[in-house]
């Protein structure tokens, strides 16, 4: 009989605590403790169904051993951050017709991570269409996520330039001879640049980037 240990991680947000063996995988405690068992298919890492973030980075689970996430932040396609691309996309999945059960958690934490890693649109796509499921999903989607992703590089562009903007307020300039600072006035809306969208990006100060960078999973 192998020995156990004590594995401890944190999954989908919740602490989690578990006998494992040497042997025992990722794979296999995900499916023990998360809402829904990982669809493993190949288990040597080549199908990508089994996708998990482990501590902000997309692994396959199947090829990891339990043990080697001891401590970790491990997140499924159920625990992504709610204001983020991915729980969008999750939503979209779950609300087409015959959802595929095998490649959707894979898809929401790549949506997730190409919003976090703020990835090109070609970047996107192609960690969007690695390991292929052949269920037709992630071509019903894209569009859609590649809409999103869009919508996100534009208000975090605007986002920055407002930043650049209050980073000038303070200007120096010279009076009578004697260097000074004066505090320049706020820019009205239209002259900072700033839209509807902005104002929406930055509700309580945070973006939903803000978020998906916080959960390191997307
Ligand atoms: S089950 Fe196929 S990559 Fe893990």
């Amino acid at each position: 009989m192998p020995k156990e240990h004590l594995l401890r991680l944190r999954l989908d947000g919740e602490r989690v605590t578990s006998r494992v063996t040497p042997a025992t995988t990722l794979s296999d405690v995900v499916s023990e403790r998360s809402a829904r068992p990982v669809p493993e298919e190949c288990d040597d890492g080549s199908c990508g169904r089994c996708l998990v973030s482990l501590e902000g980075n997309l692994v396959h689970a199947c090829i990891l051993l339990a043990l080697q996430a001891d401590g970790a932040n491990v997140v499924t396609g159920d625990g992504v951050p709610e204001r983020g691309i991915g729980a969008r996309m999750r939503r979209v999945l779950a609300s087409g017709e015959n959802p595929c059960g095998k490649c959707a958690s894979s898809l929401v934490l790549k949506a997730a991570d190409g919003a976090r890693r703020r990835l090109t649109a070609e970047d996107a796509r192609a960690l969007f269409f690695e390991n292929p499921c052949g269920c037709g999903t992630a071509e019903r989607v894209w569009p859609e996520l590649a809409a999103l992703l869009e919508a996100r590089r534009l208000a975090n562009a605007a986002v920055e330039r407002v930043k650049a903007k209050k980073g000038k307020k303070k200007r120096k300039f010279h009076h009578g001879g004697t260097e000074s600072t004066e505090e320049a006035p706020e820019p009205t809306k239209e002259e900072d640049g700033e839209t509807e969208q902005d104002g929406e990006t930055e509700q309580d100060g945070k973006t939903e980037q803000d978020d998906e960078e916080e959960s390191g999973t997307e």
